[in-house]
């Protein structure tokens, strides 16, 4: 059976792998956090490349055969370069939703709300100048957004100010569809639609993602297992940094208590760098 490896700077990768397990309940999936360089956001695009190459390699080696960049600043940094290393594995990556912003917009307005290292990328200009001809984008960073969530502060008054603060302008300028482009973001969903309004459509690019996984792995392999009906398969969960971290966060976004597993990064294996599996498992309980 093919194993679906699926990484992220952190735990924002986890509301695509939400989007996996309800999608394919059958299906062994392997998640890795490299929450020991997290964020990326503000990270040199060479060194998000490196990590994500290292990351790659260790999930293939896990047996991994579909790997999932669920991190829109490592697609936009890595995904060209992975797919050339590793020529034979598919990989399915991020970007803003752009197009599908564009296309909803009835004020020609869109809010983005990505990381610095996404709106830097050649990728993310050649979004805006494909699709949104003709529609005015609104760009934030959300600065501070990415270490909310990892912190699990989904409602506080301080990742409110953060959220509220970078929607004022686009508000105030009539966006009416905000593009969710950092894997971090859905899960504070409910609070930039409370603090953006019932009018405003926001578009989180997960369910697309995990439509095409789902259809890349039903032209490769076929008929794809439903499942029973019965609880999904339990993920295979790695860090770089605390399992106990991960674990918590784990069972507070997806629900799920599950065992993380601990990964170190070395340099010594130089030039590459390299993650090795710790010899610790951290359970929840
Ligand atoms: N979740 C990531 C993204 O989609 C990266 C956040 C970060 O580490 O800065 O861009």
């Amino acid at each position: 059976m093919s194993v679906v490896g699926v990484f992220d700077s952190g735990v924002g990768g986890l509301s695509v792998l939400e989007q996996l397990r309800v999608r394919l309940p059958a299906q062994q999936l392997i998640y890795v956090a490299d929450q020991a360089h997290v964020p990326y956001g503000g990270r040199p695009p060479a060194q998000v490349r490196a990590f994500s190459e290292a990351i790659s390699r260790f999930l293939l080696a896990q047996g991994a055969d579909l790997i999932v960049v669920a991190c829109n600043t490592a697609s936009a940094a890595a995904l060209t370069q992975l797919r050339q290393t590793f020529p034979a594995v598919p990989f399915v990556g991020m970007e803003p939703a752009v197009k599908p912003g564009a296309r909803r917009t009835r004020q020609g307005r869109i809010g983005v709300l990505a990381t610095p290292g996404t709106f830097g990328s050649r990728r993310y200009a050649g979004l805006l100048a494909r699709y949104a001809q003709g529609v005015e984008a609104f760009e934030d960073p959300c600065h501070g957004l990415v270490e909310a969530v990892e912190a699990g502060r989904l409602d506080h008054p301080d990742t409110e100010a953060i959220v509220r603060r970078a929607l004022a302008p686009m508000l105030a300028a009539g966006v009416d569809t905000l593009v969710l482009g950092c894997t971090h973001y859905p899960f504070v969903q409910p609070l930039i639609q409370r603090l953006a309004g019932p009018q405003v459509t926001i578009i989180d690019p997960a369910p697309a993602v995990a439509r095409r996984v789902v259809h890349l792995l039903a032209e490769r392999d076929g008929q794809i297992q439903p499942g029973s009906g019965a609880e999904a398969t339990a993920p295979t969960l790695y860090t770089s940094g605390d399992p106990r971290d991960l674990a918590r966060a784990v069972y507070k976004l997806l629900n799920l208590d599950a065992p993380v597993h601990a990964l170190r990064w070395r340099a010594q294996d130089s030039p590459a760098l390299k993650l090795v599996a710790g010899s610790s498992e951290w359970p929840l309980a």
